[in-house]
């Protein structure tokens, strides 16, 4: 079956991908220098505009992982060193890392690397964010409380499961970054609200099952 949400740019040297279904209009390729995309041109991204270096430090800053690409030289995406979860003011959490998210589709390949992830409750998309908490008027400016246990190692797989009804369990060595930017708490373990209740985000404290979430 054929994902009519996935759009793919063929160039001589890489390929682009887009997947609609995961972009939230960020925006970071279209502001970005040079002529990999261009608003009101068809076809919108073209390769082969740019260099491959280019193209990838690009698609590479996309926070969803609507975009991702294919090194016809075969070299694919690195994960980022250090896993990190960033809250995101009034918005998601955007995770950077080894991903590995239960239940992602093998051809969003982003999502290996980049995911925003819903934390208002009202996405129709979940786990990922589809920009429903600006209708829900969702607002929570990302300030963490607890600096969290710290970290022996960096790296390394981190694994996201949406709990049914509750929130999301993260596992592995990685930092969450306030929404003022600032690396607030290390750790291997927590457990993340994704109903938008909690009282103590960006953890849950609980209060999913107060709400009948
Ligand atoms: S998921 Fe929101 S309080 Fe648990």
């Amino acid at each position: 079956m054929t994902d009519e949400s996935i759009v793919d740019f063929p160039g001589e040297k890489i390929d682009v991908r887009f997947d609609k279904s995961l972009c939230i209009g960020v925006a970071e390729c279209g502001r970005a220098s040079g002529d990999l995309f261009k608003k009101g041109r068809s076809p919108w991204c073209v390769p082969d505009e740019c260099t491959v270096d280019e193209v990838r430090d690009i698609v590479e800053r996309c926070p969803s992982g609507a975009l991702s690409y294919t090194d016809k030289q075969g070299t694919p995406e690195q994960a980022s060193d250090v896993n990190q979860i960033g809250v995101v003011a009034d918005g998601p959490l955007y995770a950077i890392g080894d991903l590995h998210i239960e239940g992602a589709p093998e051809d969003k390949s982003g999502l290996k690397y980049r995911a925003a992830l819903c934390r208002c409750g009202q996405s129709q998309n979940k786990p990922y964010c589809d920009n429903s908490h600006r209708e829900a008027g969702f607002r929570d400016y990302g300030a963490v409380g607890d600096r969290g246990p710290g970290l022996k190692n960096r790296g390394g797989p981190l694994e996201i499961k949406p709990v049914e009804h509750g929130p999301l369990l993260v596992k592995g060595n990685f930092d969450i970054l306030a929404g003022s930017g600032r690396v607030a708490w290390s750790g291997e373990k927590v457990a993340l609200c994704r109903c938008g209740a909690s009282e103590n985000k960006p953890f849950c404290d609980g209060r999913h099952r107060e709400i009948g979430w």
